[in-house]
């Protein structure tokens, strides 16, 4: 049996990225998945899933107004009979301001997205999925929230709350069966991260993309999908409050020279 056979999702900006390939994962094994971004090709995204057989219906939403997040989880209700997963994925990079150069808008627009988007989604998801005898609420927080050197501060400190709020969360829907996570994604080729990759293609200089982390490259959307579709899975069933990080292990480590594979240490 398929993982999501049955199931009703919801994945917020699921009209790029890691969004898109999570919602067309959740689609090929099973799932009944409502598509939501801000962004108009996020049709695109229910097109590619109605293509493949798949079950999708699009609504563009802004995922950090409590209104439009409300709309959202009654759409998958009426349309899917209830709802059993949350993909709060949408989020922007808000650019790379220092502190210094971040006003109080920019923080605050950050913030709004990236951080009062996943509460929302948690708020109004939760009690629909424990109606349906529990399930899984996925968060995408980033390497960025764990330590200092992967964003601006706005991001970063929104993705370090992002992180806390799937431990809090996790445990105010204690007895529920909903289980709340965050995966944390590094370098990932997306729409955000697009002139990053651009510019090391264009410039033959893909090899320094991701060269920080011990797997020596950027991930691709679908490597995140298929970690936020085994936490929104029963393979999960025992996973609950952890932020898991998909970054070909670059949080392992402090900032150290590497013992190189092979090469004796000096
Ligand atoms: N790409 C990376 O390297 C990387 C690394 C760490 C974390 N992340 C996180 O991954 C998540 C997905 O981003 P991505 O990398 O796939 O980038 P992306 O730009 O390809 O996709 C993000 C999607 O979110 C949508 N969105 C933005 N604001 C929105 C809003 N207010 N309401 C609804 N939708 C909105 C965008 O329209 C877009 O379709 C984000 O939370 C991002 O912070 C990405």
């Amino acid at each position: 049996m398929a993982r999501f056979s049955g199931k009703s999702i919801i994945v917020t900006g699921a009209g790029s990225g890691i969004g898109r390939a999570a919602a067309l994962l959740f689609a090929s094994e099973g799932g009944s998945v409502i598509v939501a971004d801000l962004a108009d090709t996020v049709h695109e995204t229910a097109a590619m899933i109605d293509a493949a057989g798949g079950t999708a219906r699009a609504i563009q939403i802004d995922a950090g107004f409590e209104a439009d997040v409300i709309r959202a989880v009654n759409v998958a209700c009426e349309s899917y009979g209830g709802l059993d997963v949350m993909f709060a994925n949408a989020g922007i990079s808000g650019g790379m301001a220092n502190i210094f150069d971040t006003d109080v808008a920019l923080i605050t627009e950050v913030l709004r997205v990236n951080l009062i988007g996943p509460y929302l989604a948690i708020k109004h998801a939760a009690p629909k999925i424990a109606e349906r005898g529990g399930g899984a609420i996925v968060l995408t927080a980033s390497v960025a929230g764990i330590r200092s050197g992967a964003g601006s501060p706005a991001y970063s400190a929104s993705k370090a709350g992002v992180i806390n709020l799937a431990m809090v969360s996790a445990q105010q829907l204690s007895g529920s069966n909903v289980r709340v996570n965050a995966i944390c994604p590094g370098l990932t080729e997306t729409g955000m991260t697009k002139p990053t990759f651009d510019y090391a293609r264009e410039a033959g200089k893909m090899e320094k993309v991701g060269r920080l982390n011990p797997l020596r490259r950027g991930a691709q959307p679908e490597e995140l999908a298929k970690v936020a579709a085994f936490l929104a899975s029963d393979d999960a069933s025992y996973v609950n409050g952890q932020a898991i990080a998909v970054d070909g292990g670059l949080s392992s480590s402090h900032p150290v020279t590497r013992q190189e594979y092979g090469k004796t240490a000096v």
